[in-house]
């Protein structure tokens, strides 16, 4: 069967190959893949960056975002031939970690977590794949054609629950926030933040293109004119989603909350980026208004319920326009381009 495949540390060793078939062993799924999404990491990945093939072999499949049909269900799996499912990147490391221990593989400790697709695992851009009924996830067969966007959307679900929890250590009512960024993230950011019946505010560089409708069309507010003009315009954000990775935009929402802040990072920038910085007063504003910055990176199962559950009750065609090309496999390299109307770019798989 076909599969897309790297060569991981090789820039140009992306390949549609032919993999053998999965057995659906040890009470596995067994799945007909149906498109992956495209993210940085697969970018970083396929230019030689990042990832790293399963052990004993030199190319990794590729594929975190996924979406499947399952085939074949064992007895007692809970999932059924039929179902829409996504299965999950991460898995615990083999010592385990204590936070691995408690299922908080998002968390690890010791870093020898694995992820399909990026790290020692094989991905989910293939014909069929199985995965562990324990690693899966059901989704709303209304979601069939946006169904690759829960991994994304399990990223910013736990960045929305770590906010929730870190407000909880005192008194806490969020009003206004700002998401940086209009890719796939920061959007999905602000539809979880307009689910919360949140004020939000959505800052990018593009004045044109779908970014600025898809934001308005949420009911939020798009700006284009810079953090300072953003934050005149809608005043000081109770809540800062980053995900943008870029370094002055880190540093100026660091300052940019209101008293008792919470901005959460999530954008993975490149290192060696320096910038001109007023640490004294980036430090004081933190601690006379006892603000929170924290970064977040991938999502357990219990993200994976929320992200799912958001998914659910979203508007399904706003979802649709978030995907702005659909590319088979076989041209795989399309997909990796980007384009300057691109949210989300994905890789059918199914012939
Ligand atoms: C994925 C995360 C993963 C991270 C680092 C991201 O693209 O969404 O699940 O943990 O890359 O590998």
């Amino acid at each position: 069967m076909r599969a897309l495949t790297v060569r991981p540390g090789t820039s140009g060793s992306v390949e549609v190959t032919d993999v053998p078939e999965p057995a659906a062993a040890d009470g596995h799924l067994l799945v007909d893949g149906l498109a992956v999404g495209v993210c940085g990491t697969d970018k970083e990945i396929a230019s030689g960056d990042y990832g790293w093939a399963p052990p004993g072999e030199d190319r990794l499949v590729l594929g975190h975002e996924s979406l499947g049909r399952v085939r074949e269900a064992p007895d007692g799996s809970g999932f059924s031939p039929g179902d829409l499912v996504v299965g999950v990147v991460r898995r615990p490391d083999p010592v385990p970690c204590g936070a691995c221990a408690h299922g908080q593989f998002d968390m690890c400790r010791n870093g020898r977590y694995t992820e399909r697709g990026i790290k020692a695992l094989d991905g989910y851009a293939s014909e069929r794949w199985t995965v562990e009924p324990g690693y899966a996830v059901k989704l709303d067969p209304r979601l069939a054609d946006v169904g690759m966007l829960l991994e994304p959307t399990t990223v910013v679900a736990k960045a929305w629950d770590e906010v929730e929890h870190i407000g909880r250590r005192s008194w806490f009512e969020p009003h206004r926030v700002l998401v940086t960024g209009a890719g796939p993230i920061g959007l999905l950011a602000a539809l979880l933040g307009v689910q919360r019946g949140l004020d939000v505010h959505v800052l990018d560089q593009v004045g044109d293109g779908p970014k600025p409708e898809l934001v308005r069309d949420l009911g939020a507010t798009y700006h284009s004119d810079g953090l300072d003009a953003a934050l005149r315009a809608a005043g000081e954000p109770d809540v800062v989603i980053e995900a943008t990775g870029v370094a002055p935009l880190v540093v100026g929402a660091m300052s940019a909350t209101a008293p008792y802040g919470i901005v959460c990072l999530t954008g993975v920038s490149s290192r060696g980026r320096t910038v001109k910085l007023d640490a004294g007063g980036v430090n004081r504003d933190l601690v006379l208004e006892n603000d929170v910055v924290f970064g977040s990176v991938n999502a357990n199962l219990h993200h994976y319920e929320l992200g799912a559950e958001a998914l659910a009750k979203a508007d399904v065609d706003w979802l649709q326009r978030l995907v702005s090309r659909r590319v088979p496999v076989e041209r795989f390299a399309e997909a990796f381009e980007a384009q300057p109307e691109d949210v989300k770019v994905i890789l059918t798989l199914a012939q």
